[in-house]
């Protein structure tokens, strides 16, 4: 034997006794050392409501996605059941919009309405409300703005009005609480907010009514397909005066610690995918704290779409994206994959 044969050398070096693929072996070698599990149970389904009836309408930037009637949506909500989803939480598109949005606390507003149809038939299914105001204002912002006579002169025009958009939160949720939501989730990130609805909540005697805040939303692109979906564009402007920079992630922390001392029962984080390490840093640093990442409609659109044209396998691609986000540190995700991934799961 040669003094240096290299294969002698190799297969004494101590690294290469330790050989980690033989827990790759088999299927059931993997599954039993897999450390993230991927299961209905953590999945939310967002789902778009509207008046009419009979026909539901499909997003055309979202393959498989509906703006459904409420005639329609309960059937829905029993399937979403079945696969084992426990939650879904509802957007609304209001036959009317104005300045303040007052569909967005009707007793008859489409949200209310949904939530009462849903509650008859499938009584156990959480019904989480997002609560802003984008989708009910004819400017499209998630707030009172400030224009008009009585303007503020040290804000710019239109700006959206912290404090007197918290009056309208608060209204919503209590609408919504009284209509039977379990879970109401504040979605503007306008400060204050979770403190605000807490007390409207408890005031009316809603002391049970969770929160679900979007504590770390960020001005993102990837909600293009969703203002399609919500029809809820901003006529003009941006959301960047409330929603966070995608560049700060310690901004994060703060976020949270505000929402968690105003009541938050649990917090999102929002887009999932280009933010996983936000969510790590969250769970790290709130490991007791319940904590969902919302999926959004680009990210979702992205997958349909390259699997549309065969460039990318929908399966694995969903479910090991969806796996990363557990993975990252979240236990419920918002999706719209939810109920596909459900049936692959089963
Ligand atoms: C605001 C709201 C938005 C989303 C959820 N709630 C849109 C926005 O902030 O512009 C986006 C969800 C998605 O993209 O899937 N009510």
């Amino acid at each position: 034997m040669k003094i240096y044969d290299p294969i002698e050398i190799q297969t004494r070096l101590p690294a290469l006794e330790r050989r980690p693929r033989r827990l790759r072996q088999s299927a059931a070698l993997r599954a039993m050392v897999r450390e993230t599990d991927l299961n209905p149970k953590d999945f939310v389904y967002p789902l778009f409501v509207r008046q009419g009836q009979g026909v539901r309408r499909e997003i055309r930037s979202m393959p498989g996605v509906y703006q459904w009637p409420v005639d329609l949506l309960v059937g829905e909500v029993e399937t979403i059941a079945k696969l084992g989803i426990p939650a879904v939480i509802l957007f609304g598109i209001p036959e009317h919009k104005d300045p303040i949005g007052l569909e967005n606390f009707a007793p008859d507003g489409i949200v209310q309405r949904a939530i009462r149809a849903i509650k008859q038939t499938t009584p156990e299914m959480v019904v989480i409300t997002d609560v802003c105001l984008c989708e009910y204002t004819d400017h499209g912002h998630c707030g009172v703005l400030n224009t008009g006579p009585d303007r503020d002169p040290h804000l710019p025009e239109g700006y959206v009005l912290n404090d007197a958009t918290l009056e309208i939160l608060g209204r919503v949720a209590v609408s919504h609480a009284e209509a039977g939501a379990d879970i109401v989730a504040p979605s503007g990130m306008i400060d204050g907010m979770v403190a605000a609805i807490r007390a409207a909540l408890d005031g009316a005697g809603f002391q049970n009514t969770l929160i679900l805040s979007y504590a770390v939303k960020y001005a993102s692109g990837f909600y293009g397909p969703f203002r399609d979906a919500a029809e809820s564009p901003p006529k003009f402007g941006d959301r960047k005066s409330h929603q966070m920079d995608p560049a700060n992630a310690r901004e994060a922390l703060k976020e949270v610690t505000l929402d968690v001392e105003q009541g938050a029962d649990l917090v999102m984080v929002k887009p999932a995918l280009p933010y996983l390490d936000v969510i790590y840093r969250v769970r790290q640093a709130y490991p007791e704290l319940p904590l969902a990442a919302y999926n959004v409609s680009g990210e979702y659109a992205m997958l349909k779409a390259a699997a549309a044209n065969g460039w990318l396998d929908e399966r694995t691609t969903v479910l090991e994206a969806l796996t990363a986000i557990k993975r990252a540190g979240a236990d419920l995700i918002l999706t719209y994959h939810a109920k596909q991934a459900a049936a692959w799961l089963a």
